[in-house]
Protein backbone atom coordinates (compact mmCIF):
# COMPACT_ATOMS: atom_id res chain seq x y z
CA UNK A 1 0.00 0.00 0.00
CA UNK A 2 1.22 3.03 -0.80
CA UNK A 3 2.22 5.96 1.89
CA UNK A 4 0.01 8.72 2.22
CA UNK A 5 0.53 12.11 3.74
CA UNK A 6 -2.43 14.28 3.80
CA UNK A 7 -1.45 18.14 4.27
CA UNK A 8 -3.85 20.81 5.87
CA UNK A 9 -4.38 23.82 7.77
CA UNK A 10 -2.80 26.04 5.17
CA UNK A 11 -4.16 29.77 4.91
CA UNK A 12 -3.65 29.29 0.46
CA UNK A 13 -2.98 26.37 -1.76
CA UNK A 14 -1.56 27.57 -4.61
CA UNK A 15 -2.34 24.97 -7.38
CA UNK A 16 -1.20 26.61 -10.37
CA UNK A 17 -3.99 24.16 -11.73
CA UNK A 18 -4.05 25.21 -15.70
CA UNK A 19 -4.27 24.19 -19.33
CA UNK A 20 -1.64 21.39 -19.60
CA UNK A 21 0.77 23.31 -21.18
CA UNK A 22 2.70 26.41 -20.31
CA UNK A 23 1.38 29.30 -19.47
CA UNK A 24 1.19 33.00 -21.64
CA UNK A 25 0.00 36.33 -21.47
CA UNK A 26 -3.56 37.03 -19.29
CA UNK A 27 -3.28 32.78 -18.43
CA UNK A 28 -0.20 33.93 -16.31
CA UNK A 29 -2.24 35.82 -13.48
CA UNK A 30 -4.42 32.36 -12.70
CA UNK A 31 -2.82 30.53 -9.73
CA UNK A 32 -5.82 28.81 -9.21
CA UNK A 33 -6.08 29.40 -5.22
CA UNK A 34 -7.43 27.07 -2.68
CA UNK A 35 -8.76 28.29 0.83
CA UNK A 36 -8.03 27.67 4.00
CA UNK A 37 -10.44 24.52 4.52
CA UNK A 38 -8.43 22.87 1.99
CA UNK A 39 -6.34 20.29 1.66
CA UNK A 40 -3.14 18.56 -0.33
CA UNK A 41 -3.15 14.61 -0.51
CA UNK A 42 0.16 12.95 -1.49
CA UNK A 43 0.43 9.53 -2.03
CA UNK A 44 3.60 7.52 -3.13
CA UNK A 45 4.95 10.98 -4.17
CA UNK A 46 2.60 11.97 -6.14
CA UNK A 47 -0.29 14.89 -6.25
CA UNK A 48 -3.44 12.55 -5.65
CA UNK A 49 -5.35 15.40 -4.63
CA UNK A 50 -5.49 19.52 -4.06
CA UNK A 51 -8.98 20.65 -3.26
CA UNK A 52 -12.06 20.90 -0.40
CA UNK A 53 -10.94 19.05 3.12
CA UNK A 54 -14.45 18.06 2.80
CA UNK A 55 -14.30 16.06 -0.43
CA UNK A 56 -10.48 14.74 0.38
CA UNK A 57 -10.80 13.67 3.44
CA UNK A 58 -12.48 10.40 2.07
CA UNK A 59 -10.03 9.33 0.13
CA UNK A 60 -7.51 10.00 2.94
CA UNK A 61 -8.24 7.23 5.74
CA UNK A 62 -4.67 6.09 5.68
CA UNK A 63 -3.37 9.18 6.00
CA UNK A 64 -0.43 10.64 7.78
CA UNK A 65 -1.74 14.07 8.20
CA UNK A 66 0.51 16.89 8.64
CA UNK A 67 -1.39 20.32 10.15
CA UNK A 68 0.48 23.39 8.63
CA UNK A 69 -1.12 26.31 10.91
CA UNK A 70 -1.62 28.68 8.11
CA UNK A 71 1.29 29.24 5.46
CA UNK A 72 1.03 29.33 1.85
CA UNK A 73 1.75 26.09 0.15
CA UNK A 74 2.95 26.14 -3.29
CA UNK A 75 4.83 24.01 -5.96
CA UNK A 76 8.27 24.09 -5.01
CA UNK A 77 10.56 26.56 -7.79
CA UNK A 78 11.97 25.63 -10.76
CA UNK A 79 14.60 27.36 -12.04
CA UNK A 80 15.11 26.97 -15.18
CA UNK A 81 19.34 28.81 -15.48
CA UNK A 82 21.43 28.40 -13.21
CA UNK A 83 25.25 27.88 -13.06
CA UNK A 84 25.97 25.85 -9.71
CA UNK A 85 29.40 24.45 -10.54
CA UNK A 86 32.46 26.30 -9.47
CA UNK A 87 35.53 26.28 -7.12
CA UNK A 88 34.68 29.93 -5.00
CA UNK A 89 33.58 33.06 -5.21
CA UNK A 90 34.70 35.99 -7.64
CA UNK A 91 35.21 38.98 -5.05
CA UNK A 92 37.69 40.57 -7.20
CA UNK A 93 34.92 41.37 -9.59
CA UNK A 94 33.11 42.35 -6.77
CA UNK A 95 35.12 45.01 -5.29
CA UNK A 96 36.35 46.15 -8.98
CA UNK A 97 32.29 46.34 -9.79
CA UNK A 98 31.49 48.94 -6.69
CA UNK A 99 34.03 50.85 -8.07
CA UNK A 100 31.86 51.16 -11.34
CA UNK A 101 33.06 49.12 -13.76
CA UNK A 102 30.85 47.24 -15.87
CA UNK A 103 30.85 43.62 -16.78
CA UNK A 104 32.88 43.95 -19.98
CA UNK A 105 35.13 45.80 -17.56
CA UNK A 106 35.19 43.87 -15.01
CA UNK A 107 35.88 40.66 -17.33
CA UNK A 108 39.06 42.68 -19.42
CA UNK A 109 40.77 42.99 -15.73
CA UNK A 110 39.86 39.70 -13.91
CA UNK A 111 39.55 37.40 -16.69
CA UNK A 112 35.94 36.77 -15.77
CA UNK A 113 34.55 33.56 -16.86
CA UNK A 114 37.98 32.09 -17.27
CA UNK A 115 39.16 33.23 -13.63
CA UNK A 116 36.69 30.91 -12.51
CA UNK A 117 37.73 28.71 -14.89
CA UNK A 118 41.26 27.87 -13.27
CA UNK A 119 39.66 27.15 -9.95
CA UNK A 120 37.56 24.23 -11.10
CA UNK A 121 40.48 22.87 -13.45
CA UNK A 122 42.01 22.50 -10.02
CA UNK A 123 39.12 21.00 -8.12
CA UNK A 124 39.21 17.34 -7.66
CA UNK A 125 35.47 15.89 -8.84
CA UNK A 126 34.77 14.63 -5.10
CA UNK A 127 35.35 18.99 -4.43
CA UNK A 128 33.09 19.44 -6.57
CA UNK A 129 30.44 17.45 -5.77
CA UNK A 130 30.75 18.57 -2.07
CA UNK A 131 30.09 21.79 -3.01
CA UNK A 132 27.23 21.50 -5.37
CA UNK A 133 25.83 19.20 -2.89
CA UNK A 134 26.05 22.16 -0.25
CA UNK A 135 24.52 24.45 -2.89
CA UNK A 136 21.57 22.03 -3.25
CA UNK A 137 20.97 22.59 0.34
CA UNK A 138 20.39 25.90 0.01
CA UNK A 139 18.29 25.94 -2.62
CA UNK A 140 16.33 23.31 -1.38
CA UNK A 141 15.82 25.63 2.11
CA UNK A 142 14.72 28.72 -0.20
CA UNK A 143 12.18 26.44 -1.72
CA UNK A 144 13.52 25.35 -5.18
CA UNK A 145 13.00 21.66 -5.90
CA UNK A 146 14.07 21.47 -9.55
CA UNK A 147 17.19 23.15 -11.11
CA UNK A 148 18.41 23.64 -14.30
CA UNK A 149 22.57 23.37 -14.37
CA UNK A 150 25.02 24.24 -16.95
CA UNK A 151 28.66 23.49 -17.42
CA UNK A 152 30.67 25.80 -18.91
CA UNK A 153 33.38 26.02 -16.27
CA UNK A 154 35.84 23.31 -17.59
CA UNK A 155 36.18 24.58 -21.68
CA UNK A 156 38.10 21.75 -22.13
CA UNK A 157 37.10 17.98 -23.20
CA UNK A 158 38.11 16.72 -19.75
CA UNK A 159 36.61 19.39 -17.49
CA UNK A 160 33.13 20.13 -19.29
CA UNK A 161 32.74 16.30 -18.84
CA UNK A 162 34.12 16.17 -15.15
CA UNK A 163 31.47 18.83 -14.14
CA UNK A 164 28.62 17.28 -15.85
CA UNK A 165 29.41 13.71 -14.11
CA UNK A 166 29.27 15.79 -11.02
CA UNK A 167 25.95 17.79 -11.69
CA UNK A 168 24.93 14.19 -12.89
CA UNK A 169 25.97 12.22 -9.60
CA UNK A 170 24.92 15.03 -7.17
CA UNK A 171 21.45 14.92 -8.91
CA UNK A 172 21.09 11.23 -8.71
CA UNK A 173 21.67 11.40 -5.08
CA UNK A 174 19.26 14.14 -5.00
CA UNK A 175 16.79 15.39 -3.15
CA UNK A 176 17.39 18.27 -5.29
CA UNK A 177 16.46 17.50 -8.94
CA UNK A 178 18.80 18.82 -11.50
CA UNK A 179 18.52 19.25 -15.07
CA UNK A 180 21.80 19.42 -17.00
CA UNK A 181 22.80 21.60 -19.77
CA UNK A 182 25.86 21.30 -21.71
CA UNK A 183 27.15 25.23 -22.28
CA UNK A 184 30.95 23.94 -23.06
CA UNK A 185 30.37 27.38 -25.73
CA UNK A 186 30.57 29.82 -22.64
CA UNK A 187 33.58 31.62 -23.36
CA UNK A 188 36.07 30.95 -26.27
CA UNK A 189 39.87 30.61 -25.57
CA UNK A 190 41.40 33.91 -24.32
CA UNK A 191 43.90 35.13 -27.24
CA UNK A 192 42.06 33.33 -30.67
CA UNK A 193 41.51 30.18 -31.55
CA UNK A 194 38.02 30.45 -31.72
CA UNK A 195 37.71 28.22 -34.75
CA UNK A 196 39.86 25.74 -33.02
CA UNK A 197 38.06 25.79 -30.26
CA UNK A 198 34.03 25.81 -32.47
CA UNK A 199 35.99 22.86 -33.76
CA UNK A 200 36.88 21.00 -30.18
CA UNK A 201 32.94 21.65 -29.32
CA UNK A 202 31.25 20.36 -32.19
CA UNK A 203 33.85 16.94 -33.50
CA UNK A 204 34.79 16.42 -29.81
CA UNK A 205 33.09 17.43 -27.02
CA UNK A 206 29.15 17.24 -28.22
CA UNK A 207 29.62 13.69 -29.18
CA UNK A 208 31.62 12.91 -26.00
CA UNK A 209 28.95 14.44 -23.89
CA UNK A 210 26.05 13.08 -25.51
CA UNK A 211 27.94 9.25 -25.62
CA UNK A 212 27.86 9.24 -22.05
CA UNK A 213 24.70 10.84 -22.14
CA UNK A 214 25.39 13.71 -19.36
CA UNK A 215 23.41 16.45 -20.62
CA UNK A 216 19.62 16.86 -22.01
CA UNK A 217 19.95 20.49 -23.40
CA UNK A 218 23.25 22.70 -24.93
CA UNK A 219 23.47 26.43 -24.73
CA UNK A 220 25.71 29.09 -25.83
CA UNK A 221 26.74 32.03 -24.46
CA UNK A 222 25.84 34.49 -27.89
CA UNK A 223 26.92 37.94 -27.56
CA UNK A 224 30.06 40.05 -28.50
CA UNK A 225 33.38 38.73 -28.02
CA UNK A 226 31.97 35.47 -26.81
CA UNK A 227 29.87 33.17 -29.72
CA UNK A 228 28.66 34.96 -32.73
CA UNK A 229 25.32 34.07 -33.97
CA UNK A 230 26.83 32.06 -36.82
CA UNK A 231 28.82 30.26 -34.13
CA UNK A 232 26.20 29.92 -31.69
CA UNK A 233 23.91 28.52 -34.77
CA UNK A 234 26.91 25.74 -35.98
CA UNK A 235 26.85 25.10 -32.49
CA UNK A 236 23.19 24.01 -31.64
CA UNK A 237 22.75 22.46 -34.95
CA UNK A 238 25.57 19.80 -33.89
CA UNK A 239 23.82 19.41 -30.59
CA UNK A 240 20.98 19.55 -32.00
CA UNK A 241 22.26 16.41 -34.50
CA UNK A 242 23.36 14.64 -31.27
CA UNK A 243 19.89 15.04 -29.78
CA UNK A 244 20.35 18.03 -27.53
CA UNK A 245 17.99 20.59 -27.16
CA UNK A 246 18.85 23.83 -27.80
CA UNK A 247 18.72 26.89 -25.00
CA UNK A 248 20.36 30.18 -25.68
CA UNK A 249 22.23 33.27 -23.90
CA UNK A 250 20.20 36.02 -25.92
CA UNK A 251 20.79 40.11 -26.27
CA UNK A 252 21.97 39.74 -22.56
CA UNK A 253 24.39 42.42 -22.73
CA UNK A 254 23.67 43.89 -26.45
CA UNK A 255 21.20 42.87 -29.18
CA UNK A 256 23.18 40.76 -31.37
CA UNK A 257 20.53 38.12 -32.80
CA UNK A 258 20.33 35.08 -30.59
CA UNK A 259 16.75 35.66 -29.96
CA UNK A 260 15.88 35.05 -33.66
CA UNK A 261 18.18 32.32 -33.72
CA UNK A 262 16.30 30.41 -30.77
CA UNK A 263 13.02 31.10 -32.65
CA UNK A 264 14.50 29.69 -35.84
CA UNK A 265 15.88 26.74 -33.60
CA UNK A 266 12.54 26.13 -32.08
CA UNK A 267 15.34 26.43 -29.14
CA UNK A 268 13.41 25.49 -25.64
CA UNK A 269 14.46 28.94 -24.31
CA UNK A 270 15.88 32.56 -24.67
CA UNK A 271 17.73 33.81 -22.23
CA UNK A 272 17.78 37.05 -20.19
CA UNK A 273 16.89 38.99 -23.68
CA UNK A 274 17.58 42.71 -21.83
CA UNK A 275 18.10 43.84 -25.24
CA UNK A 276 15.61 41.93 -27.24
CA UNK A 277 13.16 44.51 -29.96
CA UNK A 278 9.67 43.78 -30.78
CA UNK A 279 10.34 41.64 -33.66
CA UNK A 280 12.77 39.31 -31.66
CA UNK A 281 9.41 38.81 -29.49
CA UNK A 282 7.09 37.75 -31.82
CA UNK A 283 9.36 35.51 -33.66
CA UNK A 284 9.60 33.89 -30.34
CA UNK A 285 6.06 34.35 -29.68
CA UNK A 286 5.58 32.40 -32.84
CA UNK A 287 8.10 29.29 -32.11
CA UNK A 288 6.73 29.25 -28.77
CA UNK A 289 10.10 29.39 -27.86
CA UNK A 290 9.89 30.72 -23.77
CA UNK A 291 11.79 33.83 -22.35
CA UNK A 292 13.77 33.04 -19.15
CA UNK A 293 14.49 35.94 -17.72
CA UNK A 294 17.07 36.62 -14.96
CA UNK A 295 17.07 39.77 -13.43
CA UNK A 296 18.85 39.00 -10.25
CA UNK A 297 22.05 39.47 -13.17
CA UNK A 298 20.70 43.08 -13.07
CA UNK A 299 20.48 43.94 -9.82
CA UNK A 300 24.16 42.04 -9.29
CA UNK A 301 25.74 44.13 -12.31
CA UNK A 302 23.96 47.43 -11.23
CA UNK A 303 22.29 47.74 -14.68
CA UNK A 304 20.03 50.81 -14.72
CA UNK A 305 17.55 48.26 -17.27
CA UNK A 306 15.69 45.13 -16.56
CA UNK A 307 14.95 42.38 -18.70
CA UNK A 308 11.00 43.70 -20.53
CA UNK A 309 9.04 41.17 -19.32
CA UNK A 310 5.80 43.29 -19.93
CA UNK A 311 6.60 43.71 -23.19
CA UNK A 312 7.40 39.79 -23.84
CA UNK A 313 4.30 38.53 -21.73
CA UNK A 314 1.92 41.11 -24.16
CA UNK A 315 3.45 39.54 -27.28
CA UNK A 316 2.69 36.27 -26.11
CA UNK A 317 6.32 34.77 -25.15
CA UNK A 318 5.90 32.10 -22.47
CA UNK A 319 8.14 34.26 -19.58
CA UNK A 320 10.02 32.38 -16.95
CA UNK A 321 11.91 33.99 -13.69
CA UNK A 322 15.49 31.63 -13.07
CA UNK A 323 18.22 32.98 -10.81
CA UNK A 324 20.69 32.35 -13.14
CA UNK A 325 23.10 31.44 -9.76
CA UNK A 326 26.81 32.06 -11.10
CA UNK A 327 29.74 33.83 -9.25
CA UNK A 328 30.05 36.00 -11.72
CA UNK A 329 27.14 37.69 -12.57
CA UNK A 330 24.43 36.36 -9.88
CA UNK A 331 25.74 34.74 -6.64
CA UNK A 332 21.87 33.89 -5.57
CA UNK A 333 20.08 31.18 -4.99
CA UNK A 334 16.76 32.33 -3.81
CA UNK A 335 13.92 32.45 -6.46
CA UNK A 336 11.94 34.58 -3.50
CA UNK A 337 14.52 37.78 -4.69
CA UNK A 338 14.18 37.34 -8.06
CA UNK A 339 10.16 37.15 -7.82
CA UNK A 340 10.72 40.42 -5.86
CA UNK A 341 12.90 41.79 -8.46
CA UNK A 342 10.44 40.91 -11.54
CA UNK A 343 7.69 42.80 -9.23
CA UNK A 344 9.14 46.22 -8.46
CA UNK A 345 11.07 46.55 -11.04
CA UNK A 346 10.17 44.73 -14.35
CA UNK A 347 5.99 45.08 -13.60
CA UNK A 348 5.42 41.30 -13.41
CA UNK A 349 2.12 41.08 -10.93
CA UNK A 350 3.27 38.70 -8.23
CA UNK A 351 0.61 35.81 -9.56
CA UNK A 352 3.00 36.32 -12.58
CA UNK A 353 5.93 36.11 -10.99
CA UNK A 354 4.60 32.40 -9.32
CA UNK A 355 3.71 31.67 -12.44
CA UNK A 356 7.07 31.92 -14.16
CA UNK A 357 9.28 30.61 -11.38
CA UNK A 358 7.01 27.09 -11.21
CA UNK A 359 5.04 26.25 -13.62
CA UNK A 360 6.60 27.57 -16.72
CA UNK A 361 9.85 27.04 -15.73
CA UNK A 362 9.05 23.26 -15.64
CA UNK A 363 7.97 22.84 -19.19
CA UNK A 364 11.00 24.93 -20.71
CA UNK A 365 12.70 22.50 -19.19
CA UNK A 366 10.33 20.20 -21.20
CA UNK A 367 8.79 18.75 -17.33
CA UNK A 368 5.53 20.24 -17.41
CA UNK A 369 3.56 17.10 -17.52
CA UNK A 370 5.39 15.97 -14.35
CA UNK A 371 6.45 19.35 -12.40
CA UNK A 372 5.21 22.63 -11.57
CA UNK A 373 1.74 22.76 -10.38
CA UNK A 374 0.00 20.46 -7.68
CA UNK A 375 -2.03 19.05 -9.86
CA UNK A 376 -3.16 14.86 -9.76
CA UNK A 377 -0.37 12.75 -11.18
CA UNK A 378 2.00 15.43 -10.44
CA UNK A 379 5.44 14.72 -8.56
CA UNK A 380 4.50 16.16 -4.82
CA UNK A 381 7.46 18.69 -5.09
CA UNK A 382 5.90 21.91 -2.66
CA UNK A 383 7.19 24.66 -1.11
CA UNK A 384 5.50 25.86 2.16
CA UNK A 385 6.32 29.67 3.12
CA UNK A 386 5.82 31.14 5.96
CA UNK A 387 3.29 33.82 5.34
CA UNK A 388 -0.62 34.25 4.95
CA UNK A 389 -0.73 35.90 1.34
CA UNK A 390 1.21 34.96 -1.59
CA UNK A 391 1.92 38.33 -2.21
CA UNK A 392 3.92 39.13 0.96
CA UNK A 393 6.80 36.53 -0.70
CA UNK A 394 7.79 39.38 -3.22
CA UNK A 395 6.76 42.03 -1.10
CA UNK A 396 8.85 41.27 2.42
CA UNK A 397 12.08 40.88 0.25
CA UNK A 398 15.40 39.76 0.95
CA UNK A 399 14.75 37.00 3.33
CA UNK A 400 13.91 33.32 3.06
CA UNK A 401 10.05 32.53 3.93
CA UNK A 402 10.43 29.00 3.32
CA UNK A 403 9.48 27.38 6.02
CA UNK A 404 9.67 23.54 4.80
CA UNK A 405 10.44 21.82 1.42
CA UNK A 406 8.77 18.41 0.44
CA UNK A 407 10.76 16.86 -2.59
CA UNK A 408 9.33 13.45 -4.25
CA UNK A 409 6.77 13.67 -1.33
CA UNK A 410 9.63 13.78 1.37
CA UNK A 411 10.17 16.60 3.75
CA UNK A 412 13.49 17.43 2.74
CA UNK A 413 13.57 20.95 4.61
CA UNK A 414 11.69 22.45 7.87
CA UNK A 415 13.11 25.70 9.30
CA UNK A 416 14.16 24.99 12.95
O1 LIG B 1 24.48 34.23 -17.28
N1 LIG B 1 26.26 35.03 -19.48
C1 LIG B 1 27.03 34.14 -19.22
N2 LIG B 1 27.06 33.54 -18.07
C2 LIG B 1 26.75 34.16 -16.85
C3 LIG B 1 27.91 34.91 -16.32
C4 LIG B 1 28.98 33.95 -16.01
C5 LIG B 1 30.17 34.48 -15.31
O2 LIG B 1 30.46 35.68 -15.34
O3 LIG B 1 30.86 33.64 -14.72
C6 LIG B 1 25.45 34.89 -16.93
O4 LIG B 1 25.31 36.07 -16.61
FE1 LIG C 1 23.65 32.45 -17.43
Amino acid sequence: MKNQLLIVGASQILTLQGPGRVRRGPEMRRLSILGPNAAVLIEGGLIAAAGAYRQIRRMARRARVLELQGGVLMPGFVDAHTHPVFAGPRLRDFSLRTSGLGYRAVSRRTGGIWSTVGGVRRAEPGQLAELLGQRARLFLEAGTTTIEAKSGYGLDLENELKILEVIGRVGRRGPLEIIPTFLGAHAPPPGGHRQAYVRLLIEKMIPAVCGKKLARFIDVFCERGYFSVKESEKILRAGLAAGLAPRLHAEQLSRLGGARLAAKLGAASADHLDHAAPGDMTALSRAGTAAVLAPASNYFLGARSWPPARALIDAGVPVCLASDFNPGSAPVWNMQFVMSVACTQMRMSPEEAVTAATVNGAYCLGEGRRLGSLEPGKQADLAHMDVDDYREIPYYFGVNHCRMTIKRGNIVYIKR
